[in-house]
């Protein structure tokens, strides 16, 4: 069999993602975000979310045939997220690969988001050499782990996680300390680049020789972020300006040095020679750029997938999909519902 064709539908937030590939061959990635209604709410309003997708998905999956110069006759099977995410945002894409499977007479296979996030680098860097032991260190807005990799279709084992917060959740909580937009990470990211990393040491969580013990690769952020409330308040009280720009690279440094030092470690531990990047925060310039030291020196190879593919979106999803159909898997039956806590 050729590499299988397949249409890609995401929708567990606030991004309607359509995206069309060939096996690990991008053929279309139509992303269409509700992000700027929710701004002013400062997080992803669900209701709102929900609405937005109704309104995206029909255009996007025009426009995704349109770019790939293929017809709903060529597919193979259509993946769509069944989880984790918001419950009404991922009805919306799960009824509408339902209705088209049933019309088109293709397979349907519900797909989990967070492999989608980590599946996604095989379109730019090709399928995992199962020669090469795999570690994924996947940080998003919901969710941060160390993934020890067998395959992709049914061996993800989770070695470590955030106790408390994810990471892309903590760039936006301290977004909203120091005033600055939501979605917090990119704007932090683009502050950070203008501010002096050491100029405030905040905590970095669950590094202590002990927790090393209990938690050699389990993060923690919701101390960090209390750090920096509370220095944010106590500079207030006193009357002096907000260095916003310092406070975000010194943040910023705290997330990246355990993020990359934990996952370093975890590689060595399990043996991994490959460590794979993926998530929203996965698209943060300073992440990308210390984990390339850090790999580099440790003799680990590092797969990231290009900014734009890190952030939520259907090809994601339409090539974990194809991963799933190569390896014979059967498809899902047409009652597949939502799992807003799917795990891994
Ligand atoms: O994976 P994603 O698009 O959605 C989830 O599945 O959660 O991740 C969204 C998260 C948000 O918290 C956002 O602030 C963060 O990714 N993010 C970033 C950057 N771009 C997006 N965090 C740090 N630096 C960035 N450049
Ligand atoms: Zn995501």
């Amino acid at each position: 069999m050729s590499a299988p064709l397949v249409l890609g539908i995401e929708s567990s937030c606030d991004e309607t993602g359509v995206g069309i590939v060939r096996g690990t061959e991008l053929l279309a990635n139509e992303v269409a975000s509700s992000v700027e209604e929710h701004v002013r709410f400062g997080g992803v309003v669900p209701e709102v979310a929900s609405r937005a997708h109704l309104q995206a998905i029909v255009p996007a999956l025009q426009r995704a045939f349109e770019a790939a110069g293929v017809t709903p006759d060529d597919l193979d099977g259509i993946a769509v997220t069944s989880g984790p995410g918001l419950m009404g945002a991922l009805a919306v894409g799960i009824s509408a690969a339902k209705a088209l499977s049933l019309a088109w007479d293709k397979p349907l296979y519900g797909v989990n988001h967070l492999v989608g996030h980590v599946a996604v680098d095989l379109l730019e860097h090709g399928p995992l050499d199962p020669a090469s032991p795999t570690m994924a260190l996947l940080v998003s807005g919901g969710h941060t782990s160390l993934l020890r990799i067998g395959n992709l279709t049914d061996d993800i084992e989770e070695v470590g996680t955030t106790i408390d917060d994810a990471a892309g959740e903590a760039y936006d909580k301290v977004a909203r300390v120091l005033g600055l937009a939501y979605p917090g990470g990119p704007v932090i990211d683009k502050a950070a680049q203008l501010g002096d990393p050491a100029a405030i040491h905040f905590p970095r969580g669950l590094t202590a020789k002990h927790d090393l013990v209990k938690h050699p690769f389990d993060f923690s952020f919701s101390g960090l972020k209390t750090a920096v409330s509370r220095w944010v308040e106590t500079e207030q009280a006193a009357g002096r300006e907000i260095p916003v720009n310092d406070v975000a690279a010194s943040f910023q440094e705290a997330v990246c040095d355990v993020l990359t030092a934990k996952a370093v470690a975890a590689c060595q531990h399990f043996g991994a020679e490959t460590l794979l990047l993926g998530g929203g925060v996965a698209a943060n310039s300073r992440l990308r750029g210390l984990l390339e030291e850090r790999t580099a020196a440790a003799g680990i190879t590092l797969r990231r997938p290009r900014p734009g593919l890190c952030t939520d979106n259907g090809a994601m999803i339409a090539v974990l999909g194809a991963q799933i159909i190569e390896a014979g898997a059967a498809p899902s039956p047409i009652l597949v519902g939502a799992d807003s806590g799917m795990p891994v």
